[in-house]
């Protein structure tokens, strides 16, 4: 599958010019797509126990019922009107081969896409004007969808219902777009938009990114470092003058004690990059199946399954990415570190596959792939 920039536009205009800044429909963003799924599959999808899915329905004037899944399998039994979606995310996570379709996409690394999810909404059906917090491609995939927009990003508004979504009662649409199988519109975060189904039933796909906020990060860095750096350090206040106002914190005081709070975040510069990997790798909470028993294979028995042609492949769940500092290679997965060959380190990651050739044989690889193995992170194809 290939994105089809409009006249005059490529990946890197696009990152240049619109790319966290502005909308951008594109018209026949993928000729000829064809949507492998449809609404049955997808509504047993959102049923299925490990399934992040949601059915939102417009009940009233700025009301809506949110049911969020795994939904009860006559769930649609009951369901009455047009206006309502269903939505189910993670969808590259249930179903491994969608990830094929984030290929295009992968022009942005890996760490920063977060999901695949795919809607389904009755003529009618929407799920209200609101704001997302992150970038998103909107993908149509089957039947028709007016999509309306405002031009100017929002600030500050908060998601309402049952902090999942952040609807607007003000919304005024400056553009209005029907979008077509194949046609795609790319939204910054902030940017007010509202998709209805028109003509017929239609399935929308979103590519959906995330971008770390620092009030998530900073606790959890705090903890970190406070395990690992040396952080007994004190404020400090040799040759002080004396001070005629006592009641104040002096500017210089401020200034010393802000300098160490800094200095604890950036003092050991290759531990602060080891926590950032490994939390861009943490595993999205998503309901994982019940924990499967530790695997127990030998390097010899992945040596022999590689030289028959078997190949390795990254579960569908895990996220992998790799560093390089200092000629030093560091694979991270499921949010921990690795010491890993530069080789195989870019075939888990950029291929999220590895055949014999993918390993540096002067290295512990193969002992690496076997702890891979044995956590269920990297496992023989189509045993997943
Ligand atoms: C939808 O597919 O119905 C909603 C997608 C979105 O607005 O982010
Ligand atoms: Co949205």
């Amino acid at each position: 599958m290939k994105l089809q920039w409009p006249e005059g536009l490529d990946e890197a205009r696009f990152l240049n010019e619109y790319w966290q800044q502005k909308p951008l429909l594109i018209r026949s963003a993928f000729k000829d797509f064809h949507n492998p799924i449809d609404p049955n599959e997808l509504a047993g999808l959102s049923c299925e126990e490990d399934a992040n899915s949601r059915f939102m329905q417009h009940t009233g004037n700025n009301e809506w019922r949110l049911c969020e899944g795994p939904l009860s399998d006559d769930f649609f039994d009951d369901v009455t009107g047009n206006e309502w979606s269903l939505l189910v995310s993670d969808i590259e996570k249930l179903l491994p081969d969608f990830r094929q379709y984030l290929e295009p996409f992968r022009f942005l690394p890996d760490w920063r896409i977060d999901d695949l999810m795919i809607s389904y909404a009755p003529v009618g059906g929407s799920v209200g004007a609101h704001v997302d917090q992150y970038d998103v491609f909107l993908l149509q995939a089957d039947g028709v969808r007016e999509w309306r927009i405002e031009n100017t990003p929002r600030q500050g508004v908060q998601p309402s219902v049952s902090n999942t979504i952040a609807l607007l009662g003000d919304f005024l649409a400056d553009e209005t777009w029907q979008l077509q199988a194949g046609d795609m519109l790319y939204l910054p975060p902030q940017f007010a938009h509202h998709g209805i189904a028109v003509d017929e039933p239609c399935m929308t796909w979103s590519i959906g990114f995330r971008a770390p906020s620092i009030d998530e990060m900073l606790p959890e860095v705090v903890n970190y470092l406070l395990e690992s750096v040396q952080s007994k350090q004190r404020f400090q206040d040799i040759k002080r003058p004396a001070t005629h106002q006592p009641g104040l914190i002096s500017q210089t005081d401020l200034i010393a004690i802000k300098a160490i709070l800094s200095q604890a975040l950036t003092q050991d510069d290759s531990t602060l990059s080891q926590w950032i990997a490994r939390y861009l790798t943490e595993p999205k909470e998503i309901q994982e199946p019940d924990e499967q028993p530790v695997n127990t294979i030998s390097t010899d028995a992945i040596v022999s399954n590689l030289k028959n042609s078997a190949v390795l492949t990254c579960h569908s769940h895990k996220r992998f990415a790799y560093t390089q500092q200092d000629n030093h290679t560091t694979l991270y997965a499921d949010g921990q570190a690795y010491d890993c060959s530069e080789i195989l380190a870019s075939a888990i990651c950029n291929q999220r596959s590895v055949g014999i050739s993918d390993i540096d044989k002067n290295s512990h690889d193969l002992d690496l792939l076997a702890t891979l193995f044995n956590k269920h992170i990297v496992l023989f194809e189509d045993h997943e």
